[in-house]
């Protein structure tokens, strides 16, 4: 879970703006042995000086890899506590311990490990976007690249539990034509994009696939052409015939996009408010100015009590398996 109150790196004195912190931050790159894994939604000019960028899957591949000796994740929490769930004995540092998500901040291991004991029977499959708690209690992680090839890899007698997206548990049930008992969690960011204005933005734009992340609601991902994770709607656009795309995801997702298809036109899908505003708060908290801090103190750290990373590695591994 991550602190209610500031981080540390937030309360240090200012960065000296005349610092060029390209060069900083590749400098002590170097120096830390450090690797800069970073997600999709973050600011571009983080994802232009990352190691790699990718989906959450990809970022975990990396993770389980790298022989860096420092993890710098720029993502939000649940992602670096999988990386470190995956490397123990590496130090893996964030820019900001305060970017957490609202799928995982609302999925409380209490409440979660009660909820459980009304299905005892069950096969526990959660969100790659939980707490590392969350992980300790399931039995296998997935991700939005490979929710259906997970719940399909479980034998069709068992009775599943989904968590915490309620939308992606949905979606992954209609993929795989399988009943689950889900967790009734949701994303702040793609909870906002409704069919009322999918369907006015289609009209406007006929000529336009509709991509969509999978934790958008099912009325969304009923009108789109394609649905997939961040790296699967990057694909999606590099390789299709199409020229324009009205993308239903956080918006960090276009820089990516655009480098991989100059040509297209790119519509950020409105949110219900009308606005081009699909922005995750907590990927957003990351800054270049926090990423060269947390390289240079090597702080704030990732850490994950022992026997809880332990627990939590299984499942991990699991979904590791199953691409
Ligand atoms: P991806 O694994 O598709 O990148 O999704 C992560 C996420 O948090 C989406 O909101
Ligand atoms: Fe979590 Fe939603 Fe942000 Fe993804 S976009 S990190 S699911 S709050």
């Amino acid at each position: 879970m991550t602190s209610a109150f500031p981080s540390p790196v937030q309360e240090r004195e200012p960065v000296d703006p005349t610092l060029d912190l390209e060069v900083e931050i590749q400098r002590l790159k170097e120096e830390r042995k450090a690797v800069i894994l970073a997600h999709y939604y973050q600011d571009s000019e983080i994802q232009d000086l990352a190691d790699f960028v990718g989906d959450s899957f990809g970022l975990s591949r990396q993770a389980e890899k790298t022989d860096a000796e420092v993890i710098a994740f720029c993502g939000v929490h649940f992602m670096a506590e999988t990386a470190k769930i995956l490397n123990p004995g590496k130090k893996v540092v964030v820019p900001d311990l305060d970017a957490g998500c609202s799928l995982a901040d609302r999925c409380p291991p209490e409440a979660f490990a009660k909820w459980l004991e009304q299905y005892p029977d069950h096969v526990v499959v959660s969100y790659i976007n939980t707490s590392a708690a969350i992980k300790a209690l399931s039995d296998i992680v997935c991700t939005s690249s490979n929710a259906a090839n997970v719940v399909a890899s479980i034998p069709a007698d068992k009775p599943v539990v989904f968590a915490p997206d309620r939308h992606l548990g949905r979606w992954v049930e209609r993929q795989v034509g399988r009943k689950m008992v889900l967790w009734p969690g949701f994303c702040v960011v793609h909870e906002q994009f409704t069919a009322r204005r999918m369907l006015a933005i289609k009209r406007d734009h006929p000529d336009a696939d509709l991509i969509a992340h999978p934790e958008c609601e099912q009325a969304v991902l009923d009108l789109a052409d394609f649905i997939g994770s961040t790296a699967q709607l990057i694909q999606h656009v590099r390789t299709s015939p199409k020229t324009k795309f009205i993308v239903a995801t956080e918006m960090g997702i276009l820089h990516q996009m655009q480098k991989a298809r100059p040509d297209a036109e790119l519509i950020g899908a409105p949110a219900d408010s009308g606005c081009q505003c699909a922005v995750c708060p907590y990927m957003r908290l990351n800054t270049m100015e926090k990423l060269y801090l947390c390289l240079r103190d090597l702080a704030p750290e990732v850490t994950v009590p022992e026997e809880i990373a332990k627990r939590a590695l299984l499942p991990v591994e699991r979904m590791l398996a199953i691409a």
